[in-house]
């Protein structure tokens, strides 16, 4: 596996598996990387030949409360994990080297989508993501580019951006990797306790149940997300910060389900903020 931590020997390596005839796959994280991340290699892998893993905590979609400094961090472990899994280049860069020019004076902004689900939470955080996804896009030139559908709303307005604003690259979404338990893998499953990574289980646990009665006949989105909250209330430590059905493409709140809207959560578990979705079908 390559390693380049400048635009310049990104591009060297990029340019010369692009003249070797190859398409290029990207793969853009945030590090800590586990099971969920290497999967969307695998996806990578299938649809090209070369497969850019990118590493970069991109301090624009942290807010000032959030966990930015603490978010963990360890490059030589992740360096190690995805040359396993089969990425060509690992592109972790400095601050610097992404915002070169400092924090950007033009951003990229969803403001129909921006409000919904973890947008109404998280104030800019969807700016600082869309606005490093483009730069990541235009710095990496790739053909196509995976995310999880983990991040639903983050897959959603990346595809509408690359929709409205023409990037010429393929969004592709891979399914979300879960825990034997259930329990959704992310990056900040590290901060819980024994007692909270039990109590955590709920979150998926919940989603299941509302997939059941939907397929039971239960259209109602309030009834489901009824059904949500009270599994999520047998856990002492968690707190629900929304439960809400919502169509895919828009991901406006509906009323009466139908098959492809998707039910997304987001509870805090002690002080631990953890999403996870599921579509209905
Ligand atoms: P990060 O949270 O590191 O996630 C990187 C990618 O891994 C995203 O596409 C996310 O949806 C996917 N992912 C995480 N957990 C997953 C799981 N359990 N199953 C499937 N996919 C999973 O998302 C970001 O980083 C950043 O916002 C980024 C897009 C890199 C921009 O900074």
């Amino acid at each position: 596996m390559i390693r380049a931590t400048t635009r310049s020997e990104l591009q060297d390596a990029v340019g010369a598996a692009r003249a070797a005839g190859h398409r290029i796959a990207f793969v853009p994280t945030m590090g800590a990387l586990h099971e969920g991340h290497l999967s969307l290699i695998d996806t990578a892998r299938d649809a090209a030949g070369f497969v850019v893993l990118s590493v970069f905590v991109n301090p624009l979609q942290f807010g000032p409360a959030e966990d930015f400094a603490s978010y963990p961090r360890d490059i030589e472990t992740d360096a190690a994990l995805g040359a396993a899994r089969g990425a060509d280049l690992l592109f972790a860069p400095g601050g610097g080297e992404v915002y070169r020019h400092g924090e950007p004076v033009v951003v990229i902004e969803a403001p129909g989508l921006d409000g919904r689900l973890c947008g109404a939470h998280r104030p800019g955080h969807f700016r600082g993501v869309l606005t490093v996804v483009a730069k990541l896009f235009h710095i990496v030139k790739p053909d196509l580019a995976v995310f999880g559908r983990k991040d639903v709303q983050q897959l959603v307005m990346i595809r509408r951006m690359v929709r409205d604003l023409d990037f010429p690259v393929e969004i592709v979404a891979a399914p979300i990797v879960r825990e034997p338990d259930g329990l959704a893998r992310s990056s900040r499953n590290v901060y819980l306790t024994p007692e909270q990574r039990a109590e955590a289980v709920l979150l998926g646990a919940s989603l299941r149940q509302a997939q059941a009665a939907f397929a039971g006949g239960e259209t109602s989105a309030a009834a489901l997300a009824a059904r949500v909250a009270a599994t999520l209330a047998r856990g002492a430590g968690i707190r629900p910060q929304y439960i809400e059905v919502v169509s895919e493409d828009t991901l406006e709140r509906v009323e009466t389900v139908r098959p492809g809207d998707i039910i997304a959560i987001a509870a805090y578990v002690g002080r631990t903020r953890l999403i996870d979705n599921h579509t209905l079908d």
